[in-house]
Order: C-alpha cells, then structure tokens, then sequence
C-alpha cells in the first residue's frame, strides 16, 4: 500500500498575482509575450508542465488522470500580472525586439500591451556584470539604502495594480563567480555587510533580501548565489517564504539530465562528456567574460557527477572526463547550437560515441519554466511550505539544497518528486509503481 499522506490547508488563489522579474531581457519578456499570446487565444503553452501535465492518481485501473491545474488550486494566467526591474529603461517591448526571439508578426500581436510594462530602475554594480553599462540605475547612501528602495517599488507595484500576492522569478544576466563569504552566514551579519555596503554583496542578493522582506518567493534563473547562502535560507525560513534555484534548466544540461540517467540505468560507462554551445544573444556577451562563465560552468559542471555517482560505480564512472565551452558567436543570436561528443563504452570495454547537436532556441525553452516556477512558488506559499523549495528541482541546472544534502539531478526523480509533493499536498497516495503482483 502506497503511503497516504494528509491534505494541507491551502489558502485558495484569489486575486492577481503579481509577478515580478528582475532583468526584463530575453528570457522575461519571452514570456511575458508568451502570457499575453495565450491569454489571447494566439497560441498554446507548450511546454509547461502546469498548463499541459496532468497528474496520476490512485491506482492505474481507478483512471483518475486530472490535469494539473485541476488537481492543485494555481493562479490562473489571466490573473498574472506583470512587472520588474532593469538597468536599461527599454519597455518589454523595446526589450524583446531587442532580443529578437520572436517574430516581428508574433510581437506586434501584443505590443501595445508589452508597451505598457516599463521597467522600474535597478540596482546593478558594474564589477558584478563586467559587460553591461547600464543606465537606468537606482542611487543609494548604502546597499541597505537600495534594498529599502527595491521594498518601496513592490509595495509601489502592489498598490497600483491592485495584485493580491507576488512572486519573484530572477531573470537578470550571470554575474561573476562568487563563493558564500563571512557576510553570508547569519542574517545579521548580512544585514550589517547591507549597511556597511560590503562588497561581496552582489546586487542579485540585494533584490533577494529585498523581496523576502516583502513576503514575496524568490525563485533563481542564474546561477548567482541570490537566495544560496545561509543568511538569506535564515531570513525566508524566519519570515515563511518558499525561495529557489537555481539557473535554469534548458538546452544542453537538460539534454544531460536526460541522456545520463539513461546510461546509468544500462551500466553504459562514461569515458568522456565533451560539450560547446554558441550563442550569440545578450546573455553569450556577458558569459563572454571569464568570470560570468565561470558562474555558469560551476553551475553546468554538477549534473554528470551527481547523476552518475563515480563513487558508487568506479568501473563505469570514475576519472570520466567532463569539459563545457560557451562561445560568444553574434550570428546565432538567441537560436543556440549546443554541440555534445560523448565517449561510452559498454559489454568488455568496448568503445561508442554519440554526437548530439541541440539547435535550440534558448529563451523559448526557458519561458515555460519562468510560468512554472511563479505558479508553483505561489502554490508553496499560500500551502504554508517554507526555505528551499527542493520538489523544483525538475526546473533548474544546479538544484540548491539544505545543508548537507546532495542535490538530485536525474530528471525523472525530480519529476517523481514534484508530482509526489502535488500528490502530498493533497492528501492523494503517493505513487510508488510497485507491480500487480504485490498488491490485492
Ligand atoms: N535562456 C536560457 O535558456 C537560460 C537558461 C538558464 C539560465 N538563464 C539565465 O537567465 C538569465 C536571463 O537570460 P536572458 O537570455 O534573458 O539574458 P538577457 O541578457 O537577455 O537579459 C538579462 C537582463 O537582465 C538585466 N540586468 C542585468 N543586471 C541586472 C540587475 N542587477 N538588475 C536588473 N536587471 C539586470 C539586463 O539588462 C538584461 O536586460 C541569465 O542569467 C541567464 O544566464 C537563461
């Protein structure tokens, strides 16, 4: 018998929800576009789980297979609503012409209400995203002075657009590599380092406290500390906030997350994972500069070792060789070439190799887990869960886990585990795909 859990209380989904997006490039106004597109009866939101899935429950002859949004209370689309900040005053649309992910014919669709949606003025420091010159920058005495302003915006934005609740979904450039410091470690440490403007605060993490302080959930697209610290795991667990991340799942690692977990399952070995990407959109400049990419490689470099577990199986798996390249090439554009040489071997030692090559297209991949990630993030919020949202692991490259856990990057484990935390939820049995043989 497959373990019941209890039904939790959760708060219904009343009013607007206010989704808030620091960085309004590429990725934010793809969905923005992407929202607006669907609410219209435009187009269909392939590729997000919370609009397409459904979900099983009970046993396999009880055919009970809602859908997601039938299962769990969600916000509804029409009832998302849009704002954020930038370092460049351009209007969503402005912004994602500038992008040039989607048509000429798809944007003017909804350009009227893209022009509506104008950036409030960010906080940025230019040695945290060497590449960017932004101009459209908020001022302040001290870190501490502009984290106060980024609460006034969002109390600003509650008020004029009458939202009920926000969630917050980082979708501003990498910044630079930076391990977890002194500052980091206790809630008052940080909030002195925000007073005392110490440097090893970047301003992804000015944005974080600033939005848990509000009440709002963080979710993480970069691979920026932001919300993956100790001090900031304080203050949402202090003030109830579901906080996540982080980087975004999309082209070549979620090829990864799918293909090794594949191997392992037929005790293939691994010799040799050898993987390049180019890409020539705003977000290639900035990993252009070594020290954005090395955010970004930390972030892509994960995945194989905790997947394939060399630990556990040193005859398949260990010493295997892993390299990632990003290579800033302006002609693709958004449209990535993500290029994979695996080296296996199988029965005796005998050698194979497969080449994969993803055209993708980068922000359409990661628009539908933006969507995702806000409803599901408010989901946790109104359902009273707190800290590391781990069961949204499915949606990002370097899933963030409390003290002492290694992450779980097998994608299907992490689609069990978000299906099961659904299913807990509400109180349904958790699927365990034990056979007929065992039970009745
Ligand atoms: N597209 C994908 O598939 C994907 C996958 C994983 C992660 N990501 C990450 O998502 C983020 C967004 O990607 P994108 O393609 O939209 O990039 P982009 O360069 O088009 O957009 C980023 C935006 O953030 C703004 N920005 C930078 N610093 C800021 C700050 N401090 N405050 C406010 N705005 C700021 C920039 O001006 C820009 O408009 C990047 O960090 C990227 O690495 C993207």
């Amino acid at each position: 018998m497959s373990p019941i859990t209890k039904k939790a209380d959760i708060r219904p989904a009343k009013g607007k929800l206010g989704v808030l997006l620091p960085g309004m490039g590429a990725v934010a106004t793809t969905f923005i576009a992407g929202v607006e597109s669907i609410r219209r009866g435009h187009a269909k939101p392939i590729g997000s789980m919370t609009q397409m899935g459904t979900i099983r429950l009970g046993k396999r002859t009880d055919n009970r297979t809602p859908k997601i949004t039938e299962f769990v209370p969600l916000a509804g689309l029409d009832d998302l609503v849009f704002g954020g900040w930038d370092i460049f005053e351009d209007s969503a649309y402005e912004s994602a012409k500038h992008a040039g992910v989607l048509s000429n014919e798809d944007l003017e669709k909804v350009r009227p209400f893209l022009e509506g949606i104008r950036p409030m003025p960010g906080v940025f420091e230019p040695t945290y995203v060497k590449k960017l010159h932004g101009t459209y920058i908020k001022q302040g005495k001290s870190k501490m002075d502009m984290a106060e302003q980024l609460i006034a915006d969002v109390e600003r934005f509650k008020t004029t657009s009458g939202v009920d609740r926000c969630v917050a979904v980082w979708c501003g450039s990498t910044e630079v590599y930076r391990e977890p410091s002194d500052v980091h470690m206790t809630l008052a440490k940080f909030e002195q380092g925000l007073r005392d403007s110490d440097d090893n605060i970047a301003p992804s993490a000015i944005y974080a406290y600033a939005l848990l302080r509000s009440g709002v959930p963080f979710a993480n697209g970069a691979p920026n500390l932001s919300v993956d610290f100790p001090a900031i795991q304080e203050l949402a667990k202090q003030k109830g906030i579901p906080i996540a991340g982080k980087d975004f799942k999309t082209g070549q690692t979620l090829m990864k997350t799918i293909l090794a977990p594949g191997f392992k399952a037929r005790y293939l070995g691994l010799e040799g994972w050898y993987s390049t990407n180019i890409l020539g959109n705003r977000d290639g400049e900035v990993l252009d500069d070594p020290e954005s990419f090395k955010s970004k490689e930390v972030s892509k470099l994960g995945v194989l070792e905790h997947i394939l577990q060399p630990h556990l199986y040193p005859d398949l798996y260990k010493d295997f060789s892993h390299v990632v390249r990003i290579n800033y090439y302006p002609p693709r554009g958004d449209n990535k070439e993500g290029w994979d040489s695996i080296d296996i071997f199988g029965w005796l030692g005998y050698k194979m190799q497969i080449k994969i090559d993803f055209l993708c297209r980068d922000s359409i991949l990661a628009a539908p887990i933006v969507l995702d990630l806000a409803l599901y993030m408010d989901l946790a919020h109104r359902s009273g869960m707190s800290g590391i949202q781990e069961w949204l692991s499915f949606f990002f490259k370097s899933p963030m886990t409390p003290e002492g856990l290694y992450p779980e990057h097998d994608l299907f484990i992490q689609l069990m585990k978000l299906k099961n935390t659904l299913r807990h939820l509400r109180g349904e049995e958790l699927i365990t795909h034990l056979g007929t043989e065992y039970y009745d």
